[in-house]
């Protein structure tokens, strides 16, 4: 019997993973499976751990950077009604794991719901936000959550509250379990307030940084504690360096462009001189903050 016996209607083979991320790199995933529900997510976890697959979870692939050779296991991503149905009850939104995280926020902010609109400008999914606990200079994810559910591999659900996360800087504990639904705890505000302020960040972010729609994957690398990995890296020359198609960008120095005929490996190239640039002349050891598949 095939692992993927009885799954054929939610599993597609050889898929361009390029096709489903940002960067719109890399090679393609082996299996992409697309469960319906969260029962049919149990059978996908199930059969991943029975037959020794190994499998990701795929939000909008806004922080994840692909290898050219591709992902040879199964990339599962969490897409139709029961994913990404949002629902608000009072001062709470709930949201599913595949719910497009910049909705929701545009959402909060149009029901004068207070706290999102500081995270304004961050793609992905709801999912995909929480488990890198996503933010930027006027805060982060963890500080608007109330509570999440979540699959551990063995298809059991779990509830935790905010302070079970282990939520730190673009962290969390989700580690090898999936994000199922996020429960957030706003405040009421005035929505002609927040709209101006979400429009503010939105506008800062804008005029610091490559565009949304460039091909990136948002910061490369996390702040080293108190220094900017973006001051580090433009005062070590790196802006305008490029490999084949991917370039530094020349507006922050903490973004690698992919311009067309870019590669993965062009990428990674550019990571590993950033890497060396700055570790021989400051002693610093960046650490990456996007996820190399
Ligand atoms: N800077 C430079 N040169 C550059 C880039 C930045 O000198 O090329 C300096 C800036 O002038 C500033 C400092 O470095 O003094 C920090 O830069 P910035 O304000 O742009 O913020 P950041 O720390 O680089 C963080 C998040 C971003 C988020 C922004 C804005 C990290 C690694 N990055 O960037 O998040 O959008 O704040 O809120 O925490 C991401 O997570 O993918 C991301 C882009």
């Amino acid at each position: 019997m095939s692992w993927l016996s009885g799954l054929a209607d939610i599993c597609q083979t050889d898929v361009p993973l390029s096709e489903h991320t940002w960067y719109r790199l890399g090679g393609p995933a082996r299996w992409l499976l697309l469960p319906r529900d969260a029962r049919e997510l149990a059978v996908v976890l199930a059969r991943c751990a029975a037959h020794g697959i190994r499998w990701r979870v795929l939000g909008r692939g806004a922080n994840v950077l692909v290898r050219d050779e591709g992902f040879d296991g199964a990339v599962i991503k969490l897409v139709g009604p029961a994913w990404e149905e949002v629902r608000f009850a009072g001062t709470q939104a709930h949201a599913a794991a595949g719910a497009d995280f910049p909705q929701l926020v545009q959402q909060s902010v149009e029901r004068g719901l207070h706290g999102l609109e500081n995270l304004a400008g961050i793609p992905g999914t709801v999912g995909g936000a929480l488990r890198m606990n996503a933010g930027g200079r006027h805060g982060e994810i963890a500080q608007y959550v109330r509570s999440v559910q979540l699959m551990m591999p063995d298809g059991s659900i779990e509830l935790r509250g905010a302070a079970q996360m282990g939520f730190g800087y673009r962290a969390s504990n989700v580690g090898r379990s999936v994000v199922i639904e996020v429960v957030f705890a706003l405040e009421p505000d005035d929505s002609t307030e927040l709209l101006e302020r979400f429009r503010t960040i939105w506008r800062e972010k804008h005029a610091h940084q490559p565009p949304l729609a460039a091909r990136s994957s948002g910061c490369i690398f996390k702040n080293p504690p108190d220094r900017a990995a973006g001051r580090l890296l433009d005062e070590a020359g790196l802006k305008g360096q490029r490999r084949g198609g991917a370039e530094i960008s020349t507006q922050h120095a903490n973004f690698i462009l992919a311009h067309p005929g870019a590669t993965t490996q062009n990428v990674l190239d550019l990571i590993a001189l950033a890497k060396e640039r700055v570790r021989s002349e400051t002693g610093i050891e960046l650490e990456l903050e996007v996820e190399i598949w």
